[in-house]
């Protein structure tokens, strides 16, 4: 069966909106939870697949996790040293998060385990993992091109390295800390840029002594994690559909609720501010570690930008919705610095530019970005090539298009935003889903 959007062009976005679970943080709680001494109860998480997937696979690790009910999750810790071999190989889905950061942890484990994904994760890249581990003793062997299924056969006597990452990937420095918990030394790991720090924080309010001088994060082997409360925010990358929708729909109101405003995240709210969006920040207050606080939208009129790349890594997930305010905006937007996004859940550069082409804007792809010349959007249909965000913000794109539009390809919103349809339906969206 396939699923498609069928989105009628037109209305508002207005409301008050809470948005579901931050997908990192999610994957992080059932991780760090998983080896931690004691009963850790998380709240807000996200029962979307990617994270669910996760959570399969700690439990073929031998961790008894109860739930998702409601958003929230028990997981029974069974301490640093107590995973178990699991029988099967680890289906890690559509997400890279969970393959990258779980082969940091696997590779420090005295025993053999296999992680393997969909179609799209089995073209994404592992080398940027594999490497920096090896250099720390593991034996990971990628598939063909250095790509998924990874073999990881488990060295208990990993060492640290310093290591300076060529990417700035939240992704591989996680896979690195993962790993540097159990290696014998003092790891250090130097970021070309900041990228987020849900693990980090996550492992200091865990107990763990983790140390950031400038763009370096510090961590010794040989500790412990103590179990405690997690809350987790709704997702500002889910949240940036809304932002998006609503700055491009004349009339719109609305208040996304609890997103999480980790300073590492918050590169959509400073890109849209820099084209003109009407946003506001109200009842900032602290969560579990991490900053969150309720954002008004108003609809306002766009001017194209040059997007600064220092904010690329603070907005990696936020770009399929951004080329779709771009397209809504007076003027010229230029993207550089954002190769990363040809190897996300799809090469979303080419997708959307193509998707955007196809609604009748003038979208050009370049190796690392995108220029995006402002202006009216047509109908017709688009594909989504099975990328979840690209689905969600080509949706978006109907508020201000003028005609229909169908996208193709959607069950993939549901790895980060189950209920999506539903939730942009009452906040306004004119949109149905197809089944065929
Ligand atoms: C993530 C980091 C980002 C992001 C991904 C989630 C994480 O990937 O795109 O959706 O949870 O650490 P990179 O760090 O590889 O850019």
């Amino acid at each position: 069966m396939t699923l498609a959007y069928a989105v009628h062009p037109g209305g508002a976005l207005t409301g008050r909106v809470r948005v579901p679970g931050d997908k990192s943080i999610s994957h992080r709680s059932i991780m760090l939870g998983s080896i931690a001494r004691g009963t850790t109860r998380i709240t807000g998480f996200l029962e979307g697949e990617d994270a669910l997937a996760t959570a399969q696979i700690f439990r073929a690790l031998g961790v008894r996790i109860e739930g998702p009910d409601s958003g929230e999750v028990t997981v029974h810790g069974v301490g640093m040293h107590a995973l178990r071999a699991p029988h099967r190989v680890l289906d890690c889905g559509n997400s890279g998060t969970s393959m990258r950061l779980i082969a940091g942890l696997l590779a420090a484990q005295p025993f053999d385990a296999e992680l393997d994904g969909d179609a799209s994760l089995r073209r994404r890249p592992m080398r940027r993992i594999a490497d920096p581990l090896a250099l720390m003793g593991a034996r990971i062997e990628t598939g063909e091109g250095g790509r998924p299924p990874l073999r990881i056969r488990g060295n208990p006597e990993l060492s640290a390295i310093e290591y300076a990452l060529p990417v700035a990937s939240a992704q591989v420095k996680s896979a690195l800390l993962l790993a540097a918990m159990y290696a014998k030394g003092t790891t250090r790991i130097t970021e070309p840029a900041p990228t987020r720090d849900h693990t980090e924080r996550m492992l200091a309010a865990l107990g763990y002594a983790i140390r950031r001088i400038g763009a370096t994060v510090e961590l010794a082997g040989g500790g412990e994690l103590r179990a405690t409360a997690i809350e987790v925010p709704a997702d500002i990358s889910s949240a940036a559909f809304f932002m998006v929708g609503a700055s491009i729909a004349a009339g719109s109101d609305i208040t996304l609720e609890h997103v999480g405003m980790n300073p590492t995240r918050t590169g959509v709210i400073a890109i849209l501010r820099l084209m003109g969006a009407d946003l506001a920040v109200a009842n900032e207050r602290e969560g579990g570690g991490e900053p969150v606080a309720d954002v008004r939208v108003r609809a306002a009129a766009l001017r194209g930008v040059e997007i600064p790349e220092r904010l690329v890594p603070l907005a990696i997930d936020e770009f399929p919705a951004l080329f779709v305010a771009a397209a809504c905006a007076r003027g010229r937007t230029v993207l550089r610095g954002a190769a990363e996004l040809r190897v996300k859940e799809s090469d979303r550069i080419q997708v959307m530019a193509d998707g955007l082409a196809a609604l009748g804007a003038r979208a050009t792809p370049t190796a690392d970005g995108i220029m995006i010349e402002g202006g009216a959007l047509g109908g017709g249909a688009v594909e989504s090539h099975g990328d979840h965000r690209v689905a969600m913000a080509l949706a978006m794109a109907g508020l201000a298009a003028s005609a229909p539009i169908v996208i193709r390809d959607c069950a993939n919103v549901a790895t980060s935003f189950p209920g999506f349809v539903d939730l942009a339906r009452q906040a306004g969206l004119r949109i149905r889903e197809d089944r065929a």
